[in-house]
């Protein structure tokens, strides 16, 4: 699939997502108690501020596209498309903080926190997130939408992303070994992204005993750990205008990144055997090449 093929389909899956979002999948009765109320209104407000913010929609575009690739319905993996997207979305405004990275830009427009006050910025990232297993377990297939939201709890809650998040918080403090680091950065980014593919996967029928989820799932960690990469890559040399948030945090924040180990060059070299690695193991089930060619974005990507 070529570079030009691959942005059609992100574009066409976000268009998906962003409009499923706009109803939370199932949750058009609650939604719309929601407007009614004028201070609920004020929540969902904020939500759908960082929510329909834009946002590159990888990991909906994933769940869509593992589902595909092994042979399910689209519409099928929506509602956990949808569940991943409000669970990246809440790790993000609590992300930006002033007691968490403190930043003043997200998704090209000022954090949750700059424009409707940290309590309502905490509660618009509470909401999403319960909401989000809500959305998952609306799923029709009670079967699908149980083992979802359990493989959803595990990637977000203490051993997943927040957990991930703590190890970043306390690595201001204290230098890790880069063994550490990894276990960080597997957590705090790894973890939803996995947890994005394999919801694909279970959207599709699968389940953790197939060979089908094992090579999913080193796929999306190999990925997920090359996003992060990246990411900690761009903190120092992405284009501010193209980032849509603000650069050099890592170093004003004193974390513990990839670029405390490795210079530039060195980590995007790891991104790119991350991504060899990924590709290798599902090149046999990737019969179109539209997942070894978003593994190779994720890699190049600008911002
Ligand atoms: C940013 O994620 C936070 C990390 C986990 C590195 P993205 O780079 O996917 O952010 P959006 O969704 O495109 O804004
Ligand atoms: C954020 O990591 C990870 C989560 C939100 C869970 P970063 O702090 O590196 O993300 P950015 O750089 O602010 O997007
Ligand atoms: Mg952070
Ligand atoms: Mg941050
Ligand atoms: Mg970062």
């Amino acid at each position: 699939m070529t570079y030009e093929q691959l942005q059609a389909r992100l574009r066409h899956d976000a268009a998906l997502v962003e409009s499923a979002l706009t109803t939370r999948a199932a949750q058009f009765d609650s939604l719309s108690l929601l407007a009614n109320n004028e201070q609920l209104a004020a929540l969902k407000e904020a939500q759908d501020y960082s929510l329909m913010a834009g946002g590159k929609r990888i990991r909906p575009a994933l769940v869509l596209e593992v589902c595909a690739v092994l042979g399910g319905e689209c519409t099928c993996a929506l509602p956990f498309a949808c569940a991943v997207e409000m669970i990246h979305t809440y790790s993000l405004i609590h992300d930006d903080l002033p007691c968490m990275d403190n930043d003043d830009l997200r998704r090209g427009k000022p954090t949750s926190h700059k424009v409707f006050g940290e309590a309502t910025a905490i509660l618009a990232g509470d909401g999403l997130l319960t909401d989000a297993f809500g959305v998952a377990a609306s799923h029709a297939d009670e079967k699908k939408a149980l083992l979802a939201t359990r493989t959803l709890a595990a990637a977000a809650g203490s051993i997943g992303m927040v957990g991930g998040q703590m190890m970043d918080m306390r690595g201001e403090c204290e230098r890790y070994s880069l063994a550490t680091l990894l276990q960080l950065h597997a957590r705090k980014t790894g973890a939803l992204i996995c947890a994005a593919a394999q919801l694909g996967a279970i959207a599709a029928g699968y389940e953790p005993q197939h060979k089908e989820w094992q090579a999913i799932t080193t796929y999306a960690q190999c990925i997920g750990l090359a996003f992060q990469v990246v990411d900690d890559i761009l903190d120092v040399t992405a284009d501010p205008t193209l980032l849509g948030k603000s650069k050099g945090k890592d170093t004003a924040e004193n974390k513990t990144t990839f670029l405390t180990y490795y210079t530039v060059d060195e980590a995007r070299e790891y991104a790119r055997q991350l991504t060899e690695r990924a590709i290798a193991a599902i090149e046999q089930i990737d019969q179109q090449g539209i997942l070894c060619a978003l593994a190779n974005y994720l890699a190049e990507r600008v911002f």
